[in-house]
């Protein structure tokens, strides 16, 4: 059974074409939401609120940032940001404002690390990065048309692709098991995306592009340059285009460096690479809905202009957006330091309740979550078991995202958003326990086999410990301070 939003119920889509839909609405109908979709329903019928519903659903399984919240506030209510000028009441250029895309392409410039500076006409603004994908999967592909892409990966790309594209995903998948002696779990290579091709021409699918997210979503990796460079080498070789979707670039918190397909000096297809990125992650605003588009080629972005009249970022946000971006000292040094610091504490805190609980997770450095290995507590090792924990965190109140929601091959994985408050965390870490609490061994010591593996070093290649630092624990955790993670 599919759950990327392309499963159709025959049902459904009789029951659709029976009231009047074309076929293609009626197939649309049809279509059953992906499991995000379905737990993100049950969270805001029942959302937890401490005073108003404190037995509610804890939502740690939708990818927001809420650790900024009075930053923003603060920044947004400042008196730059109550301007407004007839013409932002007006139809505007549908690229987006002139004078949002230069600020915009200042930014990308300095902190993509992009060689030279960008041209704010390669932009183009949009109501957030899934119309980017809508967008650019329907000007590049026909109906029918596949995309390789690296699983497990951020499941909302089935249903933005498919929904306007017609495209189908042809997965890349990726294990833990580590198979050669620098090799990290889920590790992407250039071998495995040659078999995934070769594979998709043999059924017949014409691949028509490669879609990477750097950070990566759900596994908080990041793409070493080599790796990237091969990549784009591939989908030259191939004549695919590739999309790369930044969207957390500036939430990495670890010690790795990020490389921006920006920063490249050379790339081997400009005319076919094609980068996006938005305000959701990074600024912790999903609410505003926007994200860009930054491509070279004319003719693409031509089509896509046409298709962003349906996509439009209203005129007084692109102003207000544009005041937040050239505040170039309050990012520096009030905004992007405190975030980072805030996202490296709660991540600290989720890792290490979770190493309580006997949970290892896999070593991340940027993104809003953890992708965590469930599978000691799955009754087998399937995705039915995987559905079944599933469902019963919900009946828990916890809402958690399985790895199947992803498209991951292997069953037990779940990802976990850490950006939130430290008291949703501790109870997020207590309703897991109360859940789990049956199916743990006292005996099983926390460094079992299962849990100290390869992807639990620490940067320090000495360390299998990947422990938190006592100083990065803030006030009112100290039970947290003595525990050695893994
Ligand atoms: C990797 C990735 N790309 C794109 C999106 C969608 O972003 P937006 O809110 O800009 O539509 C998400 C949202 O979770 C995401 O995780």
């Amino acid at each position: 059974m599919m759950t990327d939003g392309r499963e159709d119920s025959a049902e459904l889509v009789g029951e659709a074409a029976h009231r009047g839909l074309s076929a293609r609405g009626a197939h649309i109908a049809g279509g059953a939401n992906g499991l995000l979709e379905k737990g993100f329903d049950m969270y805001i019928r029942d959302p937890f609120d401490a005073e108003r519903n404190p037995q509610g659903i804890l939502n740690f399984g939708t990818s927001e940032n809420r650790l900024c919240y009075d930053l923003i506030h603060g920044r947004l209510t400042k008196p730059d940001m109550t301007y407004l000028e007839p013409h932002l009441l007006q139809y505007s250029d549908t690229q987006g404002i002139k004078s949002f895309r230069e600020e915009i392409a200042k930014f990308l410039t300095e902190y993509a690390k992009a060689p030279s500076a960008l041209d704010p006409e390669h932009i183009t603004v949009m109501n957030g990065c899934c119309a980017v994908f809508a967008t650019l999967s329907t000007v590049l592909c026909d109906p029918g048309d596949g995309y390789l892409i690296p699983a497990p990966y951020y499941g909302g790309i089935n249903s933005k692709t498919w929904l306007y594209g017609g495209m189908q995903p042809v997965h890349v998948p990726l294990f833990s098991e580590v198979t050669n002696e620098d090799g990290r779990p889920f590790q992407l290579t250039i071998e495995k995306l040659e078999i995934a091709y070769k594979r998709a021409m043999e059924q017949g699918i014409r691949v028509r592009a490669l879609i990477l997210i750097n950070p990566h979503n759900p596994l908080g990796d990041i793409y070493p340059a080599q790796l990237l460079k091969e990549c784009l080498e591939f989908a030259h070789r191939y004549q695919l285009h590739i999309i790369m979707d930044e969207i957390y670039m500036l939430s990495v918190y670890g010690d790795t460096t990020f490389t921006s397909i920006l920063s490249l000096d050379s790339l081997p297809d400009p005319d076919r690479t094609h980068f996006m990125w938005g305000f959701s992650k990074d600024f912790g605003m999903c609410g505003v809905r926007v994200g860009i588009l930054y491509t070279r080629n004319d003719e693409v972005r031509k089509a896509v202009n046409k298709l962003a009249v349906f996509h439009a970022c209203p005129g007084p946000v692109q102003h207000v957006l544009s005041q937040f971006l050239s505040d170039r000292e309050w990012l520096d040094n009030v905004f992007f330091p405190t975030n980072r610091r805030r996202l490296k504490e709660a991540r600290n805190i989720l890792v290490d309740g979770l190493a309580e609980i006997g949970i290892p997770v896999f070593k991340s450095s940027g993104g809003l979550y953890i992708w965590a290995d469930f599978r000691k507590f799955l009754k087998s090792q399937t995705f039915e078991a995987e559905m079944d924990l599933w469902w019963k965190l919900l009946q828990e109140k916890l809402l958690i995202s399985p790895g199947k929601a992803f498209c991951c091959y292997e069953p037990g994985w779940f990802r976990l958003v850490f950006s939130d408050s430290v008291d949703k965390i501790y109870l997020c870490i207590q309703r897991l326990q109360q859940m789990l609490h049956d199916k743990i061994d006292e005996s099983i010591p926390i460094c079992s086999s299962l849990v100290k593996n390869e992807y639990c070093k620490s940067d320090d290649e000495t360390s299998n410990y990947m422990s938190t630092s006592v100083d990065d624990v803030p006030e009112g955790c100290s039970h947290l301070k003595k525990i050695a993670v893994f």
